[in-house]
């Protein structure tokens, strides 16, 4: 290792991650500049907007405001390793099926809010998906679709 850089290792979209970092690279630019996943988006880069949200250990966390070292020994999912293979997510198909999606930009984030909040909560209500979109600044769609698919989803993934 050299000096001023870090190993680390970590499970990326269900695949093991072995990778130096310098220690003050984030994990937005970790995903976009060199691993090339760039569905995960760069909008305000101070936390604020939600368009570079991934998934945690499950939880939805900015990947602006955290550094790439952080993630060690841990689970990142992005929007790139959320269908099944070519089988969208639910919650992706619920969004493109209830014309959720205008210009895109924040879909994404979008997405993984809504992933990290129904892994878990599945019962999620109407509030609580509010609740967990409102970080996903969207200047396009009133948020509406994009709550309802959410619901949909939920009820897809409860086999209702
Ligand atoms: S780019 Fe990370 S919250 Fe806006």
């Amino acid at each position: 290792m050299k000096e001023n850089t870090r190993d680390i290792k970590f499970t990326l979209n269900g695949k093991e991650v072995e990778i130096t970092v310098n220690p003050k690279m984030l994990l937005l630019d970790l995903l976009r500049e060199e691993l090339k996943l760039t569905g995960t988006r760069t909008g305000c880069e101070v936390s604020a907007c939600g368009a570079c949200t991934v998934n945690l250990d499950g939880k939805a966390v900015r990947a602006c405001s955290i550094l790439a070292a952080q993630v060690n020994g841990h689970e990142v999912v992005t929007i790139e390793g959320v269908a099944d293979g070519e089988k969208l997510h639910p919650i992706q198909e619920a969004m493109v099926n209830h014309g959720a999606i205008e210009c895109g930009f924040c879909t994404s984030g979008m997405v993984m809010s809504a992933r990290a909040l129904l892994l878990e909560n599945p019962r999620a209500t109407r509030e609580d998906i509010k609740r967990a979109l409102q970080g996903n600044m969207c200047a396009d769609s009133g948020y509406v679709k994009y709550v309802e698919a959410v619901e949909m989803a939920a009820k897809v993934m409860q086999g209702k």
